[in-house]
């Protein structure tokens, strides 16, 4: 009889598998989206995201805490404006819901890492994230000084990072001109660099109430087929300046992450959707999938991938399972 190779040796303990682990998550590596909403008091939930609330900027403190006694380092906020007008210059507005979130929690609690999302769906009356022509095209170049516009306002809040997710060409490069010309050299870019045309933003679209009114977004976002275009996205935006690139959805994109990871040598984050995690609630509310252990088998897998920063709705939740099994 040969001797067989004892691949289990390693796997006999829980110490010995703690101990051999390739990769760990961490709560430092995640990041806890936000959606604000104008008014006093205010805390909505979202049907599709169960858990996940649309609140008021009054809120934000108690949140900050919270998130700081779990180890969470950041959030990413989203803003739903009072009126939305044709093209999104309402995101302009230094009293907007994003730039008042901004400033509420740079004064309670400074140490938070601020992120914000740049972008024009949420402003716009048709919902698409540029300016629209006429034919219903969305229009590149007249987008990108209203981007740049919305990127300076949440820098002079007191945003640490900005985050264009729209998708135009240049965006990076004109966001960085005018943060550089208007002080703000400081400011640290975090692109939505390989931001796909996904079925899965179906719940955030709730959440954020910024559903095309018509058409999709396939004109600016990318082919679910492509990486080699990923790569050459990501390429484009580190030359243009970003400081962290990102994949988004992360789930059916792990190879993606994993190519991002191994061509580039800047931070990579990943986004774990609204609907990848609205499908891990809804199987678990029916009883067939264990949430908590489907939760951190998904986020791991992103980290295995070579995402360096998740941005997930379960930060709070994954940062007290961590708590919990000791390895946070
Ligand atoms: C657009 C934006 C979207 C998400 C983040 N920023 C939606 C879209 O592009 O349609 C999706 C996030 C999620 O699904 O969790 N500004």
């Amino acid at each position: 009889m040969f001797p067989i190779t004892r691949l289990r040796r390693t796997r006999g303990s829980e110490s010995l598998r703690r101990m051999l682990s390739e990769t760990k998550l961490n709560s430092e590596d995640l990041i806890y989206p936000l959606f604000i909403c104008p008014g006093v008091g205010q805390r909505r939930a979202v049907a599709s995201m169960p858990g996940v609330y649309q609140l008021s900027v009054d809120q934000l403190p108690a949140e900050a805490a919270e998130l700081k006694a779990l180890g969470v380092p950041a959030v990413l906020l989203f803003g739903l404006p009072e009126h939305k007008d044709e093209r999104g210059e309402v995101s302009c507005d230094e009293h907007g819901p994003v730039q008042e979130a901004v400033r509420c929690l740079k004064d309670s609690h400074p140490d938070l890492v601020v992120i914000t999302d740049v972008c024009l769906c949420e402003y716009t009356t048709h919902g698409h994230c540029g300016v629209l022509l006429p034919d219903g095209t969305v229009e590149n170049d007249s987008t990108l000084e209203i981007l740049a516009r919305q990127a300076v306002s949440h820098a002079r809040a007191g945003a640490d990072i900005v985050a264009p997710s729209d998708m135009m060409d240049g965006r990076v490069g004109c966001i960085r001109q005018a943060l550089d010309e208007n002080g703000f050299t400081q400011a640290v870019i975090m692109s939505y660099a390989a931001k796909y045309a996904s079925s899965f933003y179906g719940p955030f679209r709730e959440a954020a109430e910024c559903a095309p009114k018509s058409g999709n977004r396939r004109s600016y976002q990318m082919d679910a087929a492509n990486i080699r275009e990923a790569l050459r996205e990501v390429e484009q935006d580190i030359l243009e300046g970003a400081d962290i690139v990102m994949v988004k959805p992360a789930l059916a994109y792990l190879d993606v992450i994993a190519a991002v990871k191994e061509e580039f040598w800047l931070p990579v984050a990943a986004y774990n959707v609204s609907g990848e995690y609205a499908m891990i609630k809804a199987a678990a509310e029916k009883g067939w999938l264990d949430e908590t252990a489907v939760m951190m088998e998904t986020l791991l897998s992103m980290k295995r991938a070579g995402a360096d920063l998740i941005i997930t709705y379960f930060a709070k939740d994954a940062a007290k399972n961590l708590r919990h099994i000791g390895q946070a």
